[in-house]
C-alpha cells in the first residue's frame, strides 16, 4: 500500500515537473484574457463571475490557478471523474487549462456563506485539531495545487471529502485521503459548514 502511494506520488512529481519547467515545455505565459474567452463554455455551469449556478458544482473564484490546471489534467487523463468534467476536459490543451485557470484565480472570492452557528464553530475546532489550514491555508483561502475551501459550496464540500475517504475520488499523491480517512459523516458536515462561511 505504502510502496503504491509513493509510486503515484513520484510519477505526478514527474509529471508536474515536466509540465511546469520552462525547459522541458516551451509554455507561453498563462494569459486571463484569453482563458475568458476559452471558457465560455464553462459560463453555463461555473458562472461567468466564477461563482456556479448549484450547489453540486463548485465556485472557482479566486481558486488558486495551480489548483485548477491539475484538477483539469485529472480530469482529462480521467483520474477524476465527475459532473461533465472528463468530456469537458478532453479537448483543453494545456496552455488552454492554465489560461483558463488565470482568468478564474483571479476573480473576486466567493461571498462567505452564513451557517450553523454550532456547526461553524465545531467545524473550526475540527479544521485545527486536523491541521487543515498547515495545506489549505489559514482561511482555507486554498494555495499552490491545494484548493480554495472557503466560500466554496458546503453541499460540494461535503460530496467531495466523502468521495477522497471513500476512494472513489484519488488524489495526487495520497495526502488527502490520509487527512480525509478519520473524519465521521458529522466532522464532515461542520466542516462543510466552516469552510463555507469563510471568505
Ligand atoms: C455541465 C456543467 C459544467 C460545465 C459546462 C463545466 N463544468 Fe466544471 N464542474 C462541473 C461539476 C458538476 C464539477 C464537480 C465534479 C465532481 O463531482 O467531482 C466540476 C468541477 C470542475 C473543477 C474542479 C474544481 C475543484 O474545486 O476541484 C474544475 C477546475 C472545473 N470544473 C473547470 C471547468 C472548466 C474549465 C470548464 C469549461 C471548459 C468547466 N468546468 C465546465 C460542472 C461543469
Ligand atoms: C497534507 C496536505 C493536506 C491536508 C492536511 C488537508 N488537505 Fe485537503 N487537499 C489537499 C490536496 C493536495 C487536495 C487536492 C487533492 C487532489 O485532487 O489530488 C485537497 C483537496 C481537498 C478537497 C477537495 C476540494 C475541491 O475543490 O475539490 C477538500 C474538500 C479538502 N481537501 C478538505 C480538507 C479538509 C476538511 C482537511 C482537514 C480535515 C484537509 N483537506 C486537509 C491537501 C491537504
Amino acid at each position: 500500500m505504502k510502496l503504491v502511494i509513493n509510486t503515484k506520488a513520484i510519477l505526478w512529481v514527474a509529471f508536474f515537473t515536466a509540465l511546469t519547467s520552462p525547459i522541458l515545455v516551451s509554455a507561453a505565459p498563462p494569459d486571463a484574457t484569453a482563458g475568458k474567452l476559452k471558457a465560455q463554455t464553462c459560463f453555463a455551469c461555473h458562472g461567468e463571475n466564477g461563482i456556479s449556478i448549484s450547489s453540486d458544482i463548485p465556485n472557482l473564484a479566486a481558486q488558486p490557478p495551480l489548483s485548477i490546471t491539475y484538477q483539469l489534467i485529472q480530469f482529462r487523463g480521467q483520474q477524476r471523474k465527475g459532473g461533465a468534467m472528463e468530456a469537458l476536459a478532453a479537448s483543453l490543451s494545456d496552455q488552454d487549462m492554465r489560461d483558463i485557470a488565470a482568468y478564474y484565480s483571479a476573480l473576486p472570492a466567493p461571498p462567505a456563506k452564513p451557517g450553523d452557528v454550532d456547526k461553524i464553530a465545531k467545524g473550526q475546532q475540527i479544521a485545527s485539531t486536523q491541521y487543515c489550514n498547515s495545506c489549505h491555508g489559514s482561511q482555507l483561502q486554498g494555495q499552490k495545487h491545494i484548493a480554495r475551501l472557503s466560500g466554496q459550496s458546503p453541499e460540494y464540500i461535503i460530496t467531495q471529502l466523502k468521495n477522497i475517504r471513500s476512494g472513489a475520488r484519488i488524489d495526487m499523491d495520497g495526502t488527502m485521503g490520509s487527512a480525509a480517512r478519520g473524519l465521521s459523516d458529522q466532522d464532515i458536515e461542520a466542516l462543510a459548514a466552516y469552510a463555507a462561511s469563510l471568505n
